[in-house]
């Protein structure tokens, strides 16, 4: 089948991607052809509010300035040596992100899911190297309800039967706890653990907020049992939640955190694990590796993300937009939401189900002109961008009142 030459309508788009891409994606019926900052626009010239971002990959909004110059000036120098070489860039990247991070080291890699596998085989390998576990006995410990990625290693640790069913055989050494359950996890832990692996805040679970002292707890029992704590940063990092990283509301220090989506500035897939150099020193030439993991651009779009949260306005800015987020939503509670969970420029909103499935309700938000995207049933994510301004979240709130009170 050959691509019609006119230009075509955001229907017919829709309509062309069906016999031609994979289905494991249901988006909404809106077709984005141009963005800038916190709004987006449809092919037909509609613009929208953008209260995803990407989940979380477009903190900075959609073609930053900072970050689109330095990838241009990146493009017109250098792209790609893949790591048969060194590039000028990546020193200094991945000095920057430890310092940035608190950390020792950085492992560059492209997606979340490849930071995730590496880590994975970071704890593996720490755990038959430094901590002396038997070969092939290591064990992770992972929390229920987790969202790390999609690949077969991944989902065989997942709880979620949509992401595993139909993907087997699986690959052993996970064991699965209650997650904001110390009781459990500590239960769990035994001289065979090499990692704790766990999201701070549970993003696809619906933005689920542990207790206050769960994530110092962990620290804890991980330290008492001679593991290693490994955070996935991937979706609450990066300023999200008003700090730089989301542990850092208890005052954590994991040994190995994992970094993906802002860190490529919504423009190149950049991931990265950062941690302790007892840890990523377990790594020798030809035992891990990405062509594109540390390249060039990815390195340069990479340290103008650093550099902007370095500034610490980024983080300032989603803890006070966030109190805003908080308050609008608590206006809610009542009037069409049921309850909600929020950390800065972060929430999940359960939905009256009454109201409709949480999908109907993005729909009907898209027709307002926002653009949001439900997780699980009736829970709405919301996660705008970090620039975007007051008004603009206010307006984004009062769409969401017009959707479920007078059920727009
Ligand atoms: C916490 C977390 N980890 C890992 C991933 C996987 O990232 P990617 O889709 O880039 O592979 C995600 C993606 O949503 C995530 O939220």
């Amino acid at each position: 089948m050959t691509a019609p030459t006119h230009p075509r309508t955001s229907d017919e788009l829709i309509r062309a991607e069906e016999p031609v891409l994979a289905h494991n994606y249901h988006p909404l019926p809106v077709v984005v052809a141009r963005a800038e900052g916190a709004w987006v626009e449809d092919v037909e010239g509609r613009r929208y509010l953008d209260m995803l971002a990407g989940y979380s990959a477009l903190n900075f909004g959609h073609r930053h300035p900072a970050l689109v110059e330095a990838a241009h000036r990146q493009l017109d120098r250098l792209t790609l040596t893949s790591r048969a070489f060194h590039n000028d860039r990546l020193a200094g990247f991945a000095e920057r992100l430890a310092a940035l991070t608190g950390q020792d080291m950085v492992l560059p890699m492209n997606t979340g899911a490849e930071a995730v596998e590496s880590g994975i085989k970071l704890a593996r390998k720490w755990a038959y190297d430094v901590k002396g576990v038997p070969a092939d006995r290591a064990t992770i410990v992972v929390a229920a309800d987790n969202f790390h990625g999609r690949t077969t290693t991944i989902v065989s640790f997942s709880t979620d039967e949509t992401a595993r069913s139909g993907f087997g055989p699986f690959t052993p050494g996970f064991r699965i706890v209650p997650y904001n359950d110390l009781a459990a996890l500590e239960a769990a832990v035994d001289e065979t653990t090499a990692a704790v692996l766990i999201e701070p805040i549970q993003g696809e679970a619906g933005v689920l907020i542990p207790d206050d002292g769960y994530l110092a707890g962990v620290r804890e029992v991980t330290r008492r049992a001679g593991c290693l704590f490994v955070a996935d940063e991937i979706q609450s990092g990066l300023g999200r939640t008003g700090r730089t990283l989301a542990v850092e509301h208890e005052g954590v220090v994991p040994d190995v955190v994992l970094l993906g989506k802002a860190l490529g500035g919504g423009i190149v897939p950049v991931s990265a694990v950062v941690g302790r150099r007892e840890v990523l020193g377990v790594l020798h030439p030809g035992e891990h590796g990405s062509t594109f993991g540390g390249n060039p651009l990815a390195a340069a779009v990479g340290t103008a993300v650093v550099e902007l949260l370095e500034t610490g306005a980024f983080q300032r800015r989603a803890a006070e937009l966030g109190e805003v987020l908080r308050d609008g939503l608590a206006a809610l509670v009542g009037r069409g939401v049921v309850g909600f969970r929020s950390r800065g420029l972060w929430a999940g909103v359960d939905v009256d189900p009454a109201l409709g499935t949480g999908r109907a309700v993005s729909e009907r938000l898209m027709r307002e002109g926002i653009l949001a995207k439900d997780t699980h049933g009736s829970t709405i994510r919301l996660a705008p961008p970090l620039t975007i301004t007051a008004d603009e979240l206010t307006s984004a709130l009062a769409s969401l009142e017009k959707v479920l009170v007078s059920g727009a």
